[in-house]
C-alpha cells in the first residue's frame, strides 16, 4: 500500500518543491508591521494549498491578530483524528546583508551537510517547509486513498511572537478543535544519520529591563565621575545575574526546577553528541555553561539566563561624549519543568529591582512566556512517530529534550487535554532565525515520506 504514496511523491517531487518556493517568496514576518499585508497573504495562500491538497472543508479564521488557517477532512468519527499544528510566519530576515541570497528569494544550494542541496530562504525550516511537509503528506495520501483517520490543520501566523491569538481561538474553538493526539513538525533531529524525536521543550519568560540616571544626556567630561552611567550600571547588574559556577543568582530561580535521576541522566548521555564538532560548530575555542553539566544538559534540561540585546547611549560612527540617560537590554530565561514562567518573571522583576543602587530607578516590562513542555515516551503517538521513522531512516529514532520553545504546546495540553508528538526534521545548523536559513531536501522529502507511516501506525496501535 505505501508503495502508491511512494510513487505519487516521486512523481511530484519537483511541484512539491515548486509550490514551497511559492510560500516562502511571501515574506510573512509576524513581528513588524511593516509586513502586515504579506502575512495575510501567507495565510491565504496556505489555506489555498490545502485545498488544492484534496482537505474538504478550509477556513482562514479571523482572530484580533493574524489568522488562523483551519482545515478537516473527516471521514469516520470512530477512526482517530489527527491535528497537525504548524507556523506560516516567519522571523525578521536581519541582518540582510549576511545573507548570501535574498531572504524570500529561495535557492537551492549543496552544502556540507546536505550534499543533495538545501532550500535557503527565511523560513525554509522554521516552520514553513516543516508544515508544508504535512500538506504534501496528506495529499499524497488522500490522491492514493490511503488516508486511514480522520485530519485537521491548524496553521497559525503570530508563533514567533508568542501565539497570543492563537491562545484565544483555542480557548474558544474547543470543539472544532477536538482531536485524539496533535502532530507538529518544528523542532528538529539530531542528524541526518541520528534520527531523533523530541521529547520536550523549554518554557520561556522574557522581559525588558530599563535602567535610568539622569534626567537627560550628559556631557561625559563635565560630568563624568559624579554621576551614575545607567549603561555601567546595567551592565554591573546584568554580569551579577550569574555566580562564579555559572549559576543564576536570582533566590528562589531554581526552587521548583525538576532534577533528573542519575538514570535518566545516563540515558540522556547515550545520545551521540560531540563536544568538538559542537565548538567547531559555531567557532569557539571553549563551552561555558553551569558546572556540573554537559552541554546537551545544558541546554535542554537546565535553565538559562541570556541577554537577546542591550543599548544605549551613542553607538553611531565615530566617538560622541556622552553619559547617557537611559539604558536598556532585552533578557530571556529559558525554563524546565516545573518553572512557572509568571513566577520566574515575578522573581526576576523582584530581584532586579533590588540589586539597583539607588542613583538609578529600574524598570521591568514582561513580554511573553510560555510554558516547558515533556511529552511520555510510551504513548502511543510516541510509538507511531517511532517506528514510522525507522522505516524511512532504517534506524530507531533517539528522543532527545529540546532547548527551544513552542509556548503553545503545553496550552494545547491545558485546554485541550491532549499530548503533542514533536516529529520534527531540521538540523541545529540549518540557521533557523539567523541569516542563510535553509532546510535539507533530504529532510523535506523524508519528512513527507515519514508523515504517511505515522499516521498508518498511529491508527493500527490505537486499533490494538
Ligand atoms: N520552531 C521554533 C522552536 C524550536 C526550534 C524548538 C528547534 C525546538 C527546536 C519556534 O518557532 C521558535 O522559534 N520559538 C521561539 C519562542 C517563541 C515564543 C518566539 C524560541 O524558541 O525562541
Ligand atoms: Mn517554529
Ligand atoms: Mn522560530
Amino acid at each position: 500500500m505505501h508503495q502508491k504514496i511512494k510513487e505519487y511523491i516521486e512523481s511530484n517531487r519537483e511541484r512539491f518543491l515548486n509550490e514551497l518556493f511559492e510560500l516562502l517568496r511571501i515574506p510573512s514576518v509576524s513581528a513588524d508591521p511593516q509586513y502586515k499585508e504579506a502575512v495575510f497573504k501567507a495565510a491565504y495562500k496556505t489555506a489555498e494549498f490545502l485545498k488544492a491538497a484534496g482537505i474538504q472543508y478550509v477556513e482562514v479564521c479571523p482572530t484580533p491578530g493574524y489568522p488562523v488557517v483551519y482545515g478537516e477532512h473527516l471521514f469516520d468519527p470512530s477512526l482517530p483524528t489527527v491535528l497537525v499544528y504548524g507556523h506560516y510566519d516567519v522571523q525578521p530576515p536581519d541582518p540582510l546583508d549576511l545573507w548570501e541570497s535574498g531572504p524570500f528569494d529561495p535557492v537551492v544550494k549543496k552544502t556540507d551537510i546536505h550534499p543533495e542541496g538545501a532550500v535557503f530562504a527565511r523560513g525554509a525550516c522554521d516552520d514553513k517547509g516543516q508544515f508544508f511537509m504535512h500538506v504534501k503528506a496528506v495529499e499524497a495520501m488522500l490522491a492514493t486513498n490511503t488516508m486511514p483517520c480522520n485530519v485537521k490543520f491548524m496553521i497559525e501566523g503570530e508563533e514567533e511572537v508568542g501565539s497570543e491569538h492563537l491562545a484565544w481561538f483555542v480557548a474558544n474553538n474547543k470543539e472544532k478543535l477536538k482531536c485524539d493526539t496533535i502532530l507538529i513538525s518544528d523542532t528538529g533531529i539530531l542528524s541526518n544519520e541520528t534520527p531523533s524525536i523530541c521529547t520536550g521543550l523549554r518554557g520561556l519568560s522574557y522581559v525588558e529591563v530599563e535602567v535610568v540616571g539622569p534626567n537627560r544626556d550628559l556631557h561625559s567630561g563635565l560630568y563624568g565621575g559624579a554621576v551614575p552611567n545607567p549603561i555601567n550600571i546595567l551592565a554591573k547588574m546584568i554580569a551579577s545575574l550569574h555566580d562564579e559556577n555559572n549559576r543564576i543568582t536570582i533566590p528562589g530561580f531554581y526552587d521548583d526546577v525538576v532534577n533528573l535521576s542519575d538514570e535518566e541522566r545516563r540515558l540522556m548521555a547515550e545520545a551521540p553528541h560531540s563536544d568538538e564538532a559542537f565548538k567547531k560548530s559555531i567557532g569557539l575555542k571553549n563551552t561555558w555553561g553551569e558546572n556540573g553539566f554537559t552541554t546537551p544538559e545544558r541546554t535542554s534540561i537546565r535553565p538559562t539566563l541570556d541577554v537577546n540585546g542591550i543599548w544605549g547611549g551613542y553607538t553611531g560612527e565615530g566617538a560622541k561624549t556622552v553619559i547617557p540617560s537611559k539604558a536598556f537590554a532585552k533578557i530571556s530565561m529559558r525554563l524546565v519543568p516545573n518553572q512557572n514562567p509568571d513566577k520566574i518573571t515575578r522573581l526576576f522583576s523582584e530581584h532586579f529591582i533590588k540589586i539597583a543602587p539607588d542613583c538609578v530607578s529600574v524598570k521591568v516590562k514582561p513580554h511573553h512566556g510560555g510554558e516547558p513542555y515533556v511529552s511520555p515516551l510510551d504513548s502511543p503517538e510516541y510509538q507511531a512517530a517511532s517506528l514510522a521513522m525507522q522505516s524511512t531512516f532504517g534506524k530507531k529514532p533517539v528522543p532527545v529534550r529540546s532547548g527551544g520553545s513552542i509556548p503553545i504546546v503545553s496550552l494545547f495540553e491545558r485546554e485541550l487535554g491532549v499530548k503533542s508528538i514533536l516529529l520534527g526534521f531540521g538540523l541545529d545548523s540549518d540557521a533557523i532565525h539567523s541569516p542563510n536559513e535553509h532546510f535539507g531536501l533530504f529532510n523535506y522529502y523524508i519528512g513527507i515520506e515519514t508523515i504517511p507511516y505515522f499516521y498508518q501506525n498511529y491508527v493500527n496501535i490505537k486499533k490494538a
